[in-house]
């Protein structure tokens, strides 16, 4: 029988008094992928955390081996020398270096103990370009798009010589033709002896990429199990302890002829030549409707809602009406003022307060309404209305927990529940459940429902056309236009996503 190629036996990890991981046992084999799944705050990340020295060596209790040999790494650059690679969940680009110098970071190829750079920018275009997007190697890293940075990341790690490989959400911030392509590459590097651990929300994935399923709930491994004995179905059950209902169809009739939003010839240029930025586009959003906005990477999705918030680092052009008068936003803050909440797809740079717990950050938009008498903060408000944020959404923290302690789907909750208290007359969302699991999608997604059928205005961009089928209307970007305008009704994920990569054209 052949060795695993990493296994944990008897991992337990506490925070204070939470238990994270509780006596964990699991393995995997070379040319092995693993798709490791589970709820926000199931534990996942912070077992691969251990397994590639992140977690400091005394911060767990138990085995880790690598290759037969039984390790305690101090550093991640030890565990990469073991062998283990780790993509991060939370995006780690150094923005003022080159792409090539990202790619290539710390392990920069030498001549005569210079960096060579033209060696560096070659490999990692040829790394880059297996991903059917192009990106200028010399280009600052910290200038490209969320899901551009993070096919930077995946590229790091592919360059390495690494015999554990491990993706941490990776396809969250992207779209079904970059996630093929990423899984070519993987499925390649399996057959080529790599041992592979594969974290998503994206269910619908697994089945392409890996031949085992391994679920943690509560810190505790639930399923562990070949994919082709299980169905999709249980996967969800053992995950979230019960079965779960599809997603909600918006409402059709909520038919206001009130326009809440109209961009007439909206251009966003950007200041350096890359990309297509938004082409003079015309878009009307009703009240009580939601807008769908579905599109590849680079489409211009992100820009056109920068664009309206007054965000876009760039040239600007056309009208906005904001409920029938003309307007302008000179920057998210001021669009905040006239009820115009935009919630950014880059939510550790743009979204979360890092050095604010919880509580505050739920409550940031919102603090005149906790000022009682003489001025001061009313915390016991404060904190009662952070409760049921937290119970409506269903976010796993504690309103005083450090908000950097959170796990990534519930650092995205939390910026919707804030988003949420407002009360805005208009929701920009850009992928409000990226990295939010299948129960907690479901919650978002009939929140949204919800506040539409309450008046509110939505339009929303997202990766996963399934879940813009529950939208009234959803429009198609490729190349900074609009291409195409569907009803969820008469159309498909399918077809979306042909729309969306141009081929609906050539067919
Ligand atoms: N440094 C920390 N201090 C306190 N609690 C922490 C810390 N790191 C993680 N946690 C807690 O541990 C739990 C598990 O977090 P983890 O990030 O492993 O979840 P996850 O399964 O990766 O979730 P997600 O799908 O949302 O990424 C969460 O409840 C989180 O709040
Ligand atoms: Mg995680």
């Amino acid at each position: 029988m052949t060795k695993p190629a990493w296994a944990v036996e008897d991992l337990s990890v506490s925070f204070g008094s939470q238990v994270v991981l509780n006596h964990v046992s699991v393995s995997g084999f070379p040319n092995e992928i693993v798709a490791l799944v589970g709820q926000n705050g199931a534990g996942k990340s912070t077992l691969v955390k251990a397994l590639s020295g992140v977690l400091p060596r005394n911060a767990y209790s138990g085995e880790i081996w690598v290759d037969g040999i039984k390790r305690k790494f101090s550093s991640t650059a030890e565990a990469a020398s073991a062998g283990v690679t780790l993509v991060p969940q939370e995006l780690a680009i150094v923005p003022h270096l080159s792409v090539a110098s990202n790619v290539f970071l710390g392990r920069e190829p030498t001549r005569f103990g210079i960096v060579n750079d033209e060696e560096m920018e070659i490999s990692s275009e040829q790394i880059l370009s297996q991903f059917g997007i192009k990106i200028n190697p010399k280009q600052p890293a910290g200038e490209l798009g969320i899901p551009q940075q993070q096919i930077v990341e995946i590229a790091r790690a592919l360059s390495q010589d690494a015999s554990v490989l491990i993706l941490d959400e990776p396809t969250a911030p992207l779209t079904v033709t970059e996630a093929m392509l990423l899984f070519d590459c993987l499925k390649q590097l399996a057959e080529k002896g790599l041992s592979i651990i594969y974290i998503t929300h994206r269910l619908d994935e697994l089945r392409n990429l890996a031949k085992r399923v391994v679920v943690l709930r509560d810190g505790k491994v639930e399923l562990d199990s070949y994919m082709d004995d299980i169905e999709s179905g249980e996967i969800v059950t053992s995950m979230i302890g019960r079965s779960l209902e599809s997603l909600p169809r918006q409402s059709p009739n909520y038919n206001s002829d009130e326009s809440v939003l109209e961009l007439t010839n909206w251009s966003a240029l950007p200041q350096v030549s890359r990309g297509p930025g938004v082409a003079s586009i015309n878009m009307e959003v009703k009240r009580g409707e939601i807008l769908g906005i579905y599109g590849a990477i680079g489409a211009g999705r992100t820009e056109l809602l920068r664009s309206i918030v007054g965000a876009y680092e760039g040239f600007v052009s056309g009208e906005l009406r904001l409920q029938g008068k003309k307007n302008i936003f000179s920057s998210p803050a001021e669009a905040l003022a006239y009820g115009v909440v935009y919630i950014s797809e880059d939510r550790k740079t743009l979204g979360i307060q890092p050095s604010m717990n919880v509580q505050e950050n739920i409550t940031l938009s919102k603090l005149d309404d906790y000022v009682g008498f003489g001025g001061l903060l009313d915390r016991t408000k404060e904190e009662r209305s952070t409760e049921e944020s937290i119970k409506n959404l269903g976010i796993v923290a504690r309103p005083k927990q450090p908000m950097t302690t959170l796990s990534g789907g519930n650092q995205q909750k939390s910026l919707l529940a804030r988003a949420l208290l407002v009360k805005p007359k208009i929701l920009l969302l850009d992928e409000p459940t990226q990295g939010v699991d299948v129960a907690a999608k479901l919650e978002i997604v009939r929140a949204l429902v919800e506040l539409a059928l309450n008046g509110i205005a939505i339009v929303m961009v997202s990766s996963e056309a399934e879940e813009l089928m529950s939208a009234n209307r959803i429009i198609v970007m490729r190349g900074g236009k609009f291409v195409a305008e569907r009803k969820p009704e008469f159309s498909s994920v399918d077809e979306l996503v042909l729309i969306a990569t141009g081929a609906d054209t050539i067919l």
